[in-house]
């Protein structure tokens, strides 16, 4: 109220001094003795509500008729700010125009705004300076699309693998903006252990005990109505020691044939893999050699293979596979002992015995790494190993007639033999490794290929 009152004081005492002459006796309020009927300045239209973004240019039209020598001012309310009389801008805003529309029969008065900022927003009121002053309101909406401040946001970030990770997401705009999060893939967040969602609703995301599976992009998108909505992409990278998986631990192939060894491998940041023999020595390309490492998905996953080509007696033995990386160091062991050559019989398979491997002791600790690799369905057939069949058997026959002796009287017989074998009768003392061949009849099959 006393701010109008101020309005009305600043008005007229701005009519009086610039200038503008006024037949009306207002100051008395007694109309001036006439007989003609003099018809009072009126509104025509109201004030159009107006929405602008920010940066924008607006203006505000305010229609009267019978203005007669009237003025008309602009002012905004909560600045309590005279913008405009008559045809004069009172404020020091350069911003602030004023124009008018002479040839219309109600004439309208415009108050420009160019370039809206959040602080012109507010009422306007366009007054006429009657005995008793007209006024009417008209609201301008300053909105100001989302915008991300960098600075009070969450950059990229590494983690160890266990921790506790908060990001943020400082969003600034009018109205004020919502914050989202998503992961950029479209998985699902996990908060903790108990919840897991699509999307997260909040200024900042705390992730409990943070695994593997949770690394990746996090997009937080903020947005409030006016576009455009903005995003800030954070990368959430979870580090932790390498693990081993080694599908088969013990791998039987016989003299001349080609082998391939194999590890999984699972590591952040991006473990150094590479394979040695016994005596700790890397194995490196050659002709006997081939190495492997295939990233897989996600990128902290690798296979390693280690193809060895037309294997003689000195390539049996123990071949150690290693993954490196500055959390730590972890290697699994596999042991390439002599096996007969396959048959072309569909016969009794041969079955192998090997257990998975985890050489890492962290196991426990990880959130669902490795263990998808568990489920006992991966091959183990004497096949997945050794797929040559243009080796030179006859070379080998030896061998083959040696196990064949050994095993005529007995369906099952080991090979190599292994004393270490608790349940089932080991007949030699030479102790290799632990497999069973089970065959029956299936041995002079192989007798009669390797002779072809
Ligand atoms: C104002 O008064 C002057 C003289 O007093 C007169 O000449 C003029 O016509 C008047 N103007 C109006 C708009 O009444
Ligand atoms: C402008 O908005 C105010 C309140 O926000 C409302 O009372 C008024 O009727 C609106 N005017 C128009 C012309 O829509
Ligand atoms: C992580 O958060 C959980 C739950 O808020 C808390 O119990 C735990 O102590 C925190 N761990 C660390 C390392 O701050
Ligand atoms: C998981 O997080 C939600 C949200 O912060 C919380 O309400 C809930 O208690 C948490 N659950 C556990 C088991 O920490
Ligand atoms: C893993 O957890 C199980 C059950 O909680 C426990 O029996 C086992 O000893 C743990 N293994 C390691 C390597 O900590
Ligand atoms: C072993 O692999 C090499 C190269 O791929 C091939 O030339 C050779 O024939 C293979 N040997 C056997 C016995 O299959
Ligand atoms: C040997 O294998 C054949 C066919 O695979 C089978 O019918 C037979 O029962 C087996 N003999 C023994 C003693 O297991």
């Amino acid at each position: 109220m006393s701010g109008l009152q101020t309005f009305e004081a600043l008005f007229l005492m701005l009519l009086a001094t610039s200038g503008v002459s006024s037949n009306t006796t207002s100051k008395t309020g007694t109309a001036p003795a006439t007989n003609v009927v003099v018809e009072e300045p009126e509104f025509t239209d109201v004030i159009e509500n107006v929405t602008v973004p920010a940066g924008r240019n607006v203006k505000l039209a305010c229609s009267v008729k019978n203005l007669g020598s009237y003025k008309v001012a602009w002012m905004h309310f909560e600045q309590s700010a005279i913008l405009t009389v008559h045809n004069h801008v009172i404020t020091r805003n350069p911003r602030i125009s004023v124009t008018h529309d002479k040839h219309d029969k109600h004439k309208t008065w415009f108050l420009h705004i160019s370039n809206v900022q959040e602080e012109d927003k507010g009422r306007y009121m366009c007054q006429i300076n009657t005995v008793t002053a007209k006024t009417q309101f008209g609201y301008l909406h300053v909105v100001v699309p989302p915008n991300i401040d960098d600075s009070l946001s969450s950059s990229d970030v590494i983690v160890r693998e266990g921790s506790n990770v908060t990001l943020k997401c400082r969003a600034t705009g009018s109205p004020t903006p919502t914050v989202k999060w998503k992961r950029d893939d479209n998985s699902k967040i996990a908060i903790n252990r108990s919840l897991n969602v699509l999307e997260w609703e909040g200024n900042s995301i705390e992730i409990t005990k943070i695994s593997r599976l949770d690394m990746g992009a996090y997009l937080c998108i903020a947005s409030n109505g006016v576009p455009p909505t903005v995003s800030k992409r954070i990368k959430v990278s979870v580090d932790f020691p390498p693990m081993l998986w080694i599908p088969h631990q013990l791998v039987g192939v016989p003299l001349y044939f080609n082998v391939t060894l194999e590890c999984f491998t699972e590591a952040h940041p991006t473990s150094l893999n590479y394979w040695t023999r016994e005596d700790g020595h890397m194995i490196h390309d050659s002709k006997k050699y081939r190495t492997e490492s295939n990233v897989g998905m996600p990128i902290y996953k690798t296979h390693m293979r280690l193809h060895i080509y037309n294997i003689q007696q000195t390539d049996y033995g123990t071949y150690k596979c290693v993954a490196k990386n500055p959390r730590g160091e972890t290697d699994g062991t596999i042991r390439l002992y002599t096996s007969t050559p396959p048959t072309t019989s569909p016969g009794p398979p041969t079955t192998e015995s090997y257990s998975d491997l985890w050489s890492n002791r962290n196991l426990n600790d990880s959130a669902g790494g490795l263990p998808h690799h568990h489920g006992g369905q991966h091959s183990n057939s004497y096949s997945g190993h050794v797929v040559d069949k243009n080796s030179k058997y006859s070379s080998n026959l030896n061998e083959i007639d040696r196990s064949e002796q050994k095993s005529f009287d007995t369906n099952i017989i080991y090979w190599p033999p292994d004393t270490n074998r608790n349940n089932q009768g080991a007949t030699t003392t030479t102790t290799r490794s632990t497999l069973s061949i089970i065959l029956n009849t299936s041995m002079l099959l192989l007798a009669r290929f390797s002779l072809q």
